[in-house]
This record gives C-alpha cells, sequence and structure tokens, in this order.
C-alpha cells in the first residue's frame, strides 16, 4: 500500500539538505521493521515532485558529505526510486566511490539494530520533566531490588527497562556502550572522566568497567544537581561508589578546580557526552592544563546524530592545520553557528544563553589520530562514537 506524499511536506528538512557546495543530495528509506531494506533517492527532485513511498518506511536524512544525519522521520511514508548504491559505484568518481562505501557500511549497520531493544520514542521535552526521578521510583519500587542492588549489569538493565517500556531516556545506550566499555578494557585507564553523567547509565556501566580494568577513578561531570543526584544514587546502588565520584558542576569550572586541587592531574580515558558545543572548547581547556598527554584517549559520543562539525574538524586536524587554523567564522553567542538551533539551545531553558570561551587554542603541539565507530542510539537512529588517540607531541 503506498500513499503519495508531497515533496514540500519535506520542505523543512529539504532545506536544510540544500548546500549550494554540493550538487547532490540523498535521501535514505529504511523500510521498517518487515523487511530491513535499504533504499535511496538521489537529486534530481525538488519542490513540486511527488513521491509514492509504502507504509512502514521510515526516513533518515544523510548530509551527503558530512555523513550527518538530519531527521529521522519514522512513518514517513514515500515511495523509494528502484536503484542501487552499488550500481552507482561502478561509474562513480573516486571521491564519491568513498563517499558512497561510507554510506553503505552505515546503511549495513543499521540493518543491525535490533528493535526489540528500541527506546521509547524521544518526545519534544525528553528531559528534565520529573522523568529522572520517575526511573528512581520504577528501580527502588522493583520487588527485586536486593537482587539488583551492587550488580551494574542489573541497574543497567532496570535502566534500559524503564527507557523501553516508560519513558526515553537520554543514556549512551548498550550498542554505543560496548564500544567504550571495549576501549576501557583496552586502554586501562587509571583515571577516567565523563563530561555529562545524566542519570548515571554510562557512569555506571563505565565505572564497573574501568574498576574491572584495575582503574582507580571515574570521574562523573554533571551540571544539573537534581541529575547529579540520581546518579549518586544508582551509582551507589550499583556498588560503584569506592570508585566513581560524581561532581556537581559546569564542566569547565569542575575541570579547572579538579586541576588546581590536585584531584585530577592527568586523563587517561575521557568519555564527552554533554552540551555538543563545548567538546572542544572543554577539550582545549584541558590540553591546557596538560591533562592531555600522548597515550590519553578521547571517546565522543553523539558526533552523528546530532553531529558535532567543530569537534571532529579539531581532532581530525594535523599540528600545522591546528596552528594555521583562525577561528570558525560564524559564531552565535559564543556557539559555532554549524550546530543547530536545536542543539545549541538544548539546555536554554534551565541553564539560559550558553557561556563558550571559543578563543581557547588547547594546545595544537598534540598530534591526534581519530576515528569514527559507527552504531546506534538506543532509540535506533544511526549514531558514531569518534575515538581519538592523542600519539605524540611536536617539539617545535
Ligand atoms: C546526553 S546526557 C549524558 C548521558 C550520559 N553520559 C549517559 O550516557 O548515560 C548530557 C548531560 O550533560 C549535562 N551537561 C550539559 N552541559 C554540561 C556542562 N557544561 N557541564 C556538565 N554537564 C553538562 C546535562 O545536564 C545532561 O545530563
Amino acid at each position: 500500500m503506498c500513499r503519495p506524499i508531497h515533496i514540500d511536506a519535506l520542505a523543512s528538512y529539504w532545506h536544510r539538505l540544500c548546500d549550494p557546495a554540493l550538487d547532490e543530495n540523498l535521501l535514505w528509506l529504511r523500510v521498517g521493521s518487515t523487511s530491513e531494506k535499504l533504499l535511496y533517492l538521489e537529486s534530481g527532485w525538488g519542490q513540486g515532485d511527488i513521491l509514492e513511498l509504502p507504509l512502514h518506511v521510515g526516513i533518515i536524512i544523510l548530509h551527503p558529505l558530512r555523513l550527518e544525519i538530519l531527521a529521522y522521520l519514522d512513518r514517513l511514508l514515500c515511495k523509494p526510486v528502484e536503484t542501487s548504491l552499488q550500481n552507482s559505484l561502478t561509474t562513480a568518481s573516486p571521491e564519491r566511490k568513498a563517499h558512497l562505501s561510507t554510506v553503505i557500511n552505515l546503511g549495513q549497520k543499521m540493518a543491525d539494530f535490533n528493535l526489540e531493544k528500541k527506546y521509547q520514542e524521544q518526545e519534544e521535552t525528553f528531559f528534565d520533566d520529573g522523568r529522572e526521578i520517575e526511573l528512581l521510583h520504577f528501580i527502588y519500587s522493583n520487588p527485586d531490588i536486593e537482587t539488583i542492588r551492587n550488580s551494574p549489569t542489573k541497574v543497567l538493565a532496570a535502566i534500559d527497562n524503564f527507557a523501553r517500556t516508560k519513558k526515553y531516556l537520554m543514556n549512551v545506550g548498550e550498542d554505543k556502550g560496548r564500544i567504550v566499555a571495549d576501549l576501557i578494557a583496552e586502554v586501562k585507564p587509571e583515571v577516567m572522566v565523563e563530561l555529562g553523567g545524566y542519570i548515571g547509565y554510562s557512569c555506571v556501566l563505565f565505572g564497573d568497567a574501568v574498576r574491572k580494568a584495575g582503574g582507580k577513578r571515574y570521574f562523573s561531570l554533571e551540571r544539573n544537581p537534581e541529575f547529579a543526584a540520581v546518579i549518586a544514587s544508582l551509582v551507589d546502588l550499583a556498588g560503584l561508589s569506592d570508585i566513581v565520584k560524581v561532581i556537581v558542576g559546569s564542566s569547565d569550572v569542575s575541570i579547572k578546580r579538579l586541576h588546581a586541587s590536585g584531584d585530577l592531574k592527568h586523563i587517561d580515558l575521557m568519555f564527552l557526552d554533554h552540551y555538543k558545543p563545548a567538546y572542544t572548547t572543554d577539550l582545549k581547556l584541558c590540553e591546557e592544563l596538560g591533562l592531555i598527554t600522548p597515550s590519553t584517549v578521547l571517546a565522543a559520543d553523539n558526533v552523528i546524530a546530532p553531529g558535532n562539525p567543530p569537534y571532529l574538524e579539531y581532532v581530525r586536524s594535523s599540528v600545522e592545520q591546528k596552528k594555521r587554523a583562525t577561528k570558525f567564522g560564524g559564531t552565535v553567542n559564543g556557539v559555532d553557528s554549524r550546530f543547530a538551533d536545536k542543539t545549541a539551545n538544548q539546555y536554554l531553558k534551565r541553564e539560559g544563553k550558553a557561556q563558550l570561551d571559543e578563543t581557547r587554542v588547547g594546545n595544537p603541539l598534540l598530534i591526534y589520530e581519530s576515528k569514527l565507530v559507527n552504531s546506534f542510539e538506543p532509540s535506533g537512529v544511526p549514531d558514531g562514537i569518534e575515538i581519538t588517540r592523542c600519539v605524540g607531541v611536536e617539539t617545535s
């Protein structure tokens, strides 16, 4: 069964896709749980066109070059043009081939998401509306609470259960969480820092992994005191209070204080998952304080959804490029204008306008090797973790 959809219905997303610098645009169509097939439409369509798409089709719009997902429209109905990416590969230019291969890999990975594990849909207001305290009541009223106590795995299962059956939670989730947990087992950090703790999902998962790997301290930096209290409660329930320290306050202020007090002398592994525009400014702050040295590893969440072009640009730059770099032209209240308003204003209601020091230069002499690991949000939306290793420092 098909339903025609006027292309103008996609206008708001389409406008965001249109980039005069690009001569092509891709629209991805993910056929829902029934067939898990990926199809795509290539350019050549615009205002006034009518598409007919089968029922149960979800749409993911990708920025063709930066692979950013601009929108995920569940249940928008259209009909795909039957052209395969593989066919395009045979005639494509080398640059386009490389791009399409990445898209194909991403597409194949998308089919791997287990829909049974999917979190509830993300609503317009999806945090800071009382659900974090609701989560505590949900967990502590579980008749099996005594079997959950001191078990990080069971605490995580209880959080996932809430997010799957009650309300969405903005956790890193099982799939991306595994990538970082594996990284912890490999790096064996003595000291790990996370920026943005929310209700403690990543803190419990990674705090446990750090302890298992022989580490000493996991700092969870969370600005919202209510969320921090939830983290502390669940960390205690999981039996991780000996290794995890929850630090309440804005990440930059907390980093400076921990450094000044001598509690934080070096970061072995850092998980960045807080205010997206603050990833780069906080990394540069850590560099300036000498907390990042060769051997430090960074894992940055959400670099695909919602995306973080300034951060990716920075960690993928060579020393020469960093030295030459002039500040990106456009900022709005200190926030890089490449961020969508929704991302830039995510905490506006509670925290007011962001105050970011975009003039920080960091330590451009640090040499990074960086790569994207594709995965999924717990809602099934494709996302990725950028893993960056500091591998050296240039002497001049
Ligand atoms: C996506 S959530 C973190 C999820 C968590 N890492 C997990 O996977 O379980 C982002 C969190 O960062 C916090 N946050 C945002 N900006 C911050 C800042 N500048 N300093 C500290 N925390 C911040 C928010 O309050 C929110 O709880």
